[in-house]
């Protein structure tokens, strides 16, 4: 079953839609599969946004990511990464669709509510950068087999 790392970035935290977030994903039929919060230290931050080393974003997004806590989780599911950054909608809130959860609640560009993996690759990578294997957990949901 395929795996996914989003995380509640600190404008999300701070704005109370760690709930929204985590129900919006658990309504869909996904599954939690670990969580924390943490403060995310400078050398993570720039581990994590490595493919953006060159932009000229870079330092203002690792300033915004480590400006206050985040809400790290992992979901598992069935296309669970493509459709998690379908759910995000576009990169910026001002052109992502109503219903999505940046067009829900984003307003610009940096402070964009939440990150998600966009490929198996990068889930694989950022799963293994947030969570010790330790902290997930694997388990059947037996109340229900429609999801
Ligand atoms: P990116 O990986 O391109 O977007 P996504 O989060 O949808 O995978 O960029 C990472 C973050 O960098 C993005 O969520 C917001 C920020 N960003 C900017 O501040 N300015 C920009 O021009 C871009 C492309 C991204
Ligand atoms: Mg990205």
């Amino acid at each position: 079953m395929e795996r996914t790392f989003l995380m509640v970035k600190p404008d999300g935290v701070q704005r109370n839609l760690i709930g929204e977030v985590v129900s919006r994903f658990e309504r869909k039929g996904f599954t939690l599969v670990g969580s924390k919060m943490l403060a995310v230290s400078k050398g993570l931050a720039e581990t994590h946004y490595g493919e953006h080393k060159e932009k000229p974003f870079f330092g203002e997004l690792v300033s915004f990511i480590t400006s206050g806590p985040v809400f790290a989780m992992v979901w598992e599911g069935e296309n669970v990464i493509a459709e998690a950054r379908k759910m995000m909608g576009k990169t910026n809130p001002q052109e992502a669709a109503p219903g999505t959860i940046r067009g829900d609640f984003g307003v610009q560009m940096s402070m964009n509510v939440i990150h998600g993996s966009d490929s198996p690759d990068s889930a694989k990578r950022e799963i293994e950068l947030f969570f010790n294997e330790s902290e997930l957990v694997s388990y059947e949901k037996t109340i229900s087999t429609w999801v």
